[in-house]
């Protein structure tokens, strides 16, 4: 296997590992295990500092405002994608699937909000800087 394909599966499952580490410590917190909890919350840091390097490694970050660019696009996919998994999961009767589709709905278009305020004010930054150079 070549090396970028390694580090695409690698950077895949610590992300993975993120999400089923978070929840597992959620899970041990509920079951009274906050000690447990704690350290499961502690290895979804490590792992989400192994994806971030693995993400690095493969190029994937870029200067902030390209990145910040990049992930308003996925928001806002995420945002509609939510939607119509909502829809999806009201008409099959997942309820809980439905409350959370809604709720993460919310979310994103927070991060959507978020990232259109903080390129907005990045753009003056630049202008400024430019201005002061012309
Ligand atoms: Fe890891
Ligand atoms: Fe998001």
């Amino acid at each position: 296997m070549q090396t970028i394909e390694i580090l695409e599966k690698t950077f895949d499952s610590e992300s993975n590992d993120i999400a089923l580490y978070l929840a597992m410590s959620r899970r041990a917190e509920e079951e009274g295990h906050s000690e447990i909890a704690a350290y499961l919350l502690n290895v979804a840091m490590d792992e989400a500092r192994h994806a971030a390097e693995f993400a690095t490694l493969l190029g994937k970050i870029k200067d902030t405002r390209t990145n910040l660019v990049m992930m308003l696009a996925k928001e806002i996919k995420a945002e509609s994608d939510k939607a119509e998994a909502a829809k999806i999961a009201q008409a099959e009767g997942h309820d809980n699937a439905f409350e959370f589709f809604e709720k993460a709905l919310l979310d994103e278009t927070r991060h959507k909000t978020g990232i259109k305020k903080v390129l907005s004010k990045l753009g003056k930054e630049l202008n400024q800087s430019n201005d002061k150079q012309s």
